[in-house]
């Protein structure tokens, strides 16, 4: 029963992803380097933002480590269940950047988000069971989430996850 409140959740954190905008993008199916220059086309206001948020998430997985190592579940439990709620729509955005951010980037961002917002849900929750082993599962799972991504939208910054059709039209 706790996994479907996980559940509800993750789906809720979607709708109120999906909500306020449909998705104006023509999306092609695997098209890192057009996912590039989404990231890349959205305004430096929003970039600065999502970069702030990539930034908090970061330190989030190098906190859990040693919380994780000592067995401090309910420190494991609290950073988790921040990055979970840390989105950058949780931050002040303005009606115009949250939709640019929803006709920007295509519909595969907010799956890839919200498989996120799921694994680092089910890390708090298996932290609050304090199971050890489900911790440490949920947190590699989260990392996997991090390249997932990663290597459709971030090719530009971590040249060394792209794709090679994403290195062969990036090089500057
Ligand atoms: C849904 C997609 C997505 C997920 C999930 C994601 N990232 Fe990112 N991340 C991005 C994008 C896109 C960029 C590049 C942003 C830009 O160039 O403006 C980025 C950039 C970053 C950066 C560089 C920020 C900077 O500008 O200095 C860090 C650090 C980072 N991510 C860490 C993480 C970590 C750690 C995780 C997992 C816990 C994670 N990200 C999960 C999409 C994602």
């Amino acid at each position: 029963m706790k996994i479907i409140d996980t559940l509800k959740l993750a789906f809720t954190s979607l709708v109120l992803f999906a909500s306020p905008c449909s998705y104006g993008v023509d999306v092609h199916a695997d098209g890192a380097a057009e996912n590039v220059s989404a990231v890349e086309a959205l305004s430096p206001a929003l970039r600065k933002l999502l970069s702030s948020e990539m930034q908090a998430l970061q330190s989030g997985m190098m906190s859990i480590i040693p919380a994780y190592v000592s067995g401090d579940w309910g420190e494991v439990a609290h950073i988790a269940g921040q990055m979970k709620n840390s989105y950058i729509l949780k931050q002040n955005l303005t009606d115009e950047q949250m939709h640019e951010l929803h006709t920007t980037l295509p519909v595969d961002f907010v799956s890839q988000d919200q498989k996120f917002h799921y694994y680092s849900g089910m890390l708090e929750h298996a932290a609050k069971n304090r199971k050890a082993e489900l911790v440490g599962f949920y947190y590699s799972r989260l990392a996997e989430a991090c390249v997932s991504c990663h290597t459709q939208y971030a090719g530009h910054k971590f040249p060394a996850l792209d794709s090679g059709e994403v290195a062969a039209e990036h090089k500057h």
